[in-house]
């Protein structure tokens, strides 16, 4: 089955096209045709985050072109010509929020025919309303041209079934632009009950499966995400945004060098005793912004020190609450989701401290598919088209708050 995924819910276009087999399991194998995605981090860096405006704007300007990238790449790109003529009233009303989407849909469709593809896979939510639509709108408009059918795809079950892959990869990147080249994989053993942490920019949740697509979410954070924390804490160091990979860089500078191995910086590790499974990452930014203002202008060694300090802090409370809900439930795998499960001692962390309760290693996606992409969200969907679980493009909705 060749599965189109879209994904808008933040600050990245993404359009991937794959070829699907096999149920969930040993079975299951994949390949990516084509992988087009484009960053808005250029956009958002001078307002230090993401401007939900701005976002839509940028995702209604890129999309066609992304979708073009992809199909070009997979060599589904057939030249020709597709008649809208009966549907061009539906696509216009469809589209209405996004007219400038609608304008590049008709160059679109004067220019090529119908892809070889089965299905769409879209991301409804969680996200920013305004950027979610742009995706959902886009994969209507394609469902009722193309007559395809179209799964709506939660966002964060896409991270969780990145991390299930076992992916071999090839990469190139020009600009901005991040190619995989001849990507395909397998998934991993996965065996329930299953635990997933989930960490992104919006996100921080520690959710139980006890079958597959089934999820109970166990605790969350009761005010930031821990991505969030990781950007604001970059930003009070001067860092750019996104902060996460730059505070990962200086916390592992400070461990390398020898004087920095002990140091006077000491921050919390808000909630890490507490009998439940919830977070709290706003007390340790708000700690951080003290040490920041009490210290500055600051050295190049304090900013060091407060990385690597703001990283362990982190790291304690996440392994610290996996491993008891991992105790709890008798987990028997554990899959590290979102943007920020590309953080090198994170992933180190939970690995040993899993190794030290007898468990299997955690499962994390290749770095350069932790953070927000369409593959994992035509991997999510694929499993829900093989169950025919499709969504009725005429009523379909963005839901910004979309649970599990
Ligand atoms: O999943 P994602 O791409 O977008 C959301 O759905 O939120 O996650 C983005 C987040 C950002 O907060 C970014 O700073 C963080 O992931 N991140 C990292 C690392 N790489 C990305 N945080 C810590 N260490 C990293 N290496
Ligand atoms: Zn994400």
């Amino acid at each position: 089955m060749r599965v189109l995924g879209i994904e808008t819910s933040c600050d990245e276009t993404a359009v991937s096209l794959i070829e699907a087999s096999g149920d969930f399991g040993a079975d299951f194998t994949f390949r990516v045709l084509g992988n087009a995605l484009l960053s808005q981090t250029g956009t958002h860096v001078r307002y230090g985050g993401v401007v939900p405006n701005l976002a839509r704007n940028e995702h209604a300007k890129n999309i066609v072109p992304m979708l073009e990238r992809a199909l070009e790449e997979a060599g589904s790109r057939p030249e020709g010509h597709t008649d809208i003529s009966a549907y061009d009233e539906k696509i216009r009303n469809i589209l209405a929020r996004e007219p400038e989407l609608y304008v590049n849909l008709k160059v679109f469709f004067e220019k090529y025919a119908k892809p070889a593809i089965d299905c769409i896979a879209v991301t409804y939510g969680p996200g920013l309303p305004p950027a979610l639509w742009v995706g959902v709108n886009f994969a209507r408009a394609l469902s009722v041209v193309w007559n395809v059918p179209v799964v709506a795809v939660n966002h964060m079950e896409g991270h969780i079934v990145m991390s299930m892959m076992q992916v071999s990869t090839r990469q190139q990147e020009h600009s901005n632009i991040l190619e995989n080249v001849g990507m395909f994989g397998t998934m991993y053993k996965i065996e329930f009950p299953l635990l997933s942490l989930l960490i992104s920019g919006g996100h921080t949740e520690l959710v139980l499966s006890k079958e597959w697509q089934k999820y109970e979410i166990l605790g969350a954070t009761r005010d930031d995400a821990v991505g969030e924390a990781f950007d604001k804490v970059a930003r009070f160091l001067g860092l750019p945004y996104p902060g996460g990979p730059h505070i990962s860089r200086l916390a592992e500078k400070a461990r390398a060098s020898i004087e920095m191995t002990s140091h006077w910086i000491k921050l919390p590790r808000p909630m890490l005793h507490d009998d439940n499974f919830e977070f709290s990452f706003a007390g340790l930014k708000t700690a951080v912004r003290k040490i920041v203002d009490a210290n500055s202008p600051l050295t190049e060694e304090t900013k060091l020190a407060i990385a690597r300090e703001f990283e362990d802090a982190v790291s304690d409370v996440l392994v610290g609450k996996t491993i008891r809900a991992c105790d709890e439930y008798g987990v028997q795998t554990v899959v590290v989701g979102g943007g920020v499960s590309a953080n090198k001692h994170i992933r180190l962390r939970l690995a040993e401290a899993l190794a030290e309760a007898g468990l299997p290693r955690p499962l994390v996606p290749p770095p350069a598919l932790a953070t927000d992409n369409a593959l994992m969200i035509a991997l999510a969907g694929y499993f829900h088209a093989v169950k025919k679980e499709f969504a009725n493009p005429e009523t379909l909705e963005a839901k910004g708050d979309l649970r599990l």
